[in-house]
């Protein structure tokens, strides 16, 4: 329940985006929060308010003269207390009378009167969204401190192809979740590795393992939100990349190895959460092995892959690193050993007797101040959890560098 007591008024604009705010409205309300909706007159030709009174469990409001309201001041109080103003779809013309303070309607004097933040998804057509005047409204919006979520590039309802597109509502979600983090990592650039990795034996078949990349994603995501420059280095899985963070795409070992080292210089911190491959075949074969061909069953010859972290952290001048350690036994022990052996500062300890892949985890951070054992949660939970440690790591390691005078 990322979201409990969070009271979020949800501003609707008129775009055939529209259909996708009652998804919206169902996320939010899902993830706990109360969610007040506000609707343009343009916006209920495409969905009806009675849509978003079910799903938001309250009356939706439309009118600036609505006489429900005892004081007839709508426009205030449906904002007053509110933690954040979400406009999802922001039309072109909505964000042209938010950048000019023009408060002609419910919705755009409620803009006008709130005191708590405003987040736009804007939603338009390619052409509109490209127009000079709409990109002059969008810089104005954000000098003035707005958030503008998206849009996203791709297929649209009026059959083009081009940037205007609202983002979806998981999208708009993490978007509105991330706002609500505080900026630990602001300024900070972060590289993660995550996900297993697959090493190919001949075109069709190759040794992996489990990992599904879901603790490394929340990490990414985690460090995004608390406002790092976020780049995932991410082996085969069946995730999206979180919004904000940009993905490199690998297959095996030597694949994210060299990508770590392309990507390494000038990140504050490398988080290598992936399951690589301890070993991969010497040479995939270029041709499928058949069965029946050999007298006896073919031999798998294996060759170590490159320690990526250790590598890392054996730079001249390396990241933060921070290493995991997924055992199966004696977790403290293990774990302790490897920070030192790879001489890390910080090492996630993973008990993993419930094997890869659920939503949720039990972790035990390992320093030079000892152990702190996170109880199980779920796993963007520890990712939070994690990456205020690692904040304050930077923060003293800083100090220490000025105290040093280096
Ligand atoms: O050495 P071991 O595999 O036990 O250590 C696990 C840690 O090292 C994890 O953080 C993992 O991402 C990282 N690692 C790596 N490159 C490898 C093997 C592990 O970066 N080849």
């Amino acid at each position: 329940m990322e979201l409990a007591a969070r009271r979020v008024v949800l501003g609707i604009s008129g775009g055939i985006a529209a259909y996708k705010s009652a998804e919206l409205v169902r996320l939010l309300v899902g993830a706990g929060a109360s969610v007040q909706v506000v609707m343009s007159e343009a916006a209920t030709r495409f969905v009806t308010p009675v849509t978003f009174q079910a799903l938001s469990g309250k009356p939706v409001f439309t009118d600036q003269w609505d006489t429900r309201v005892a004081n007839n001041m709508a426009h205030i109080d449906l904002s007053r207390g509110a933690d954040a103003l979400l406009i999802a779809p922001a039309s072109a013309d909505c964000l042209a009378k938010l950048a000019h303070g023009l408060a002609d309607d419910l919705l755009s004097t409620l803009a006008l009167a709130r005191e708590c933040p405003l987040l736009v998804a804007p939603a338009m057509n390619r052409q509109m969204w490209e127009n000079p005047a709409t990109q002059r409204n969008v810089t104005l919006l954000r000098s003035d401190g707005v958030e503008i979520i998206g849009p996203a590039t791709g297929e649209q309802a009026c059959g083009e192809n081009g940037p205007g597109r609202m983002l979806e509502a998981d999208e708009i979600l993490a978007a509105l979740l991330a706002h609500f983090q505080p900026k630990l990592l602001r300024g900070r650039r972060v590289l993660l590795t995550a996900g297993p990795t697959f090493e190919a034996i001949d075109p069709v078949r190759g040794i992996s393992n489990l990992s599904s990349g879901r603790m490394g994603y929340a990490i990414a995501r985690a460090a995004s939100d608390a406002g790092a420059q976020v780049t995932l280095v991410s082996g085969p899985v069946a995730l999206s990349c979180p919004y904000g963070v940009r993905r490199i795409a690998v297959t095996s070992a030597l694949e994210m190895h060299a990508a770590v080292h392309r990507e390494v210089a000038d990140n504050d911190v490398f988080i290598a959460v992936a399951a690589v491959a301890d070993y991969r075949p010497v040479k995939p074969l270029a041709e499928k092995i058949k069965k029946g061909m050999q007298t006896s069953p073919p031999t798998i010859t294996l060759v170590e892959n490159p320690d990526i972290l250790g590598e890392v952290a054996a730079l001249a001048r390396p990241p933060l690193c921070v290493g995991f350690a997924a055992e199966s036994e004696k977790l403290h022990e293990y774990a302790e050993r490897k920070r030192r052996s790879k001489r890390i500062p910080l090492i996630v300890g993973n008990l993993i007797g419930d094997g890869f892949g659920g939503d949720e985890n039990t972790l035990v951070l390992f320093d030079d101040e000892g152990q702190h054992p996170l109880p199980k949660a779920p796993k963007i939970a520890l990712a939070r959890q994690l990456v205020a440690r690692i904040s304050a790591l930077l923060e003293s390691l800083a100090w220490q560098h000025r105290s040093l005078g280096a």
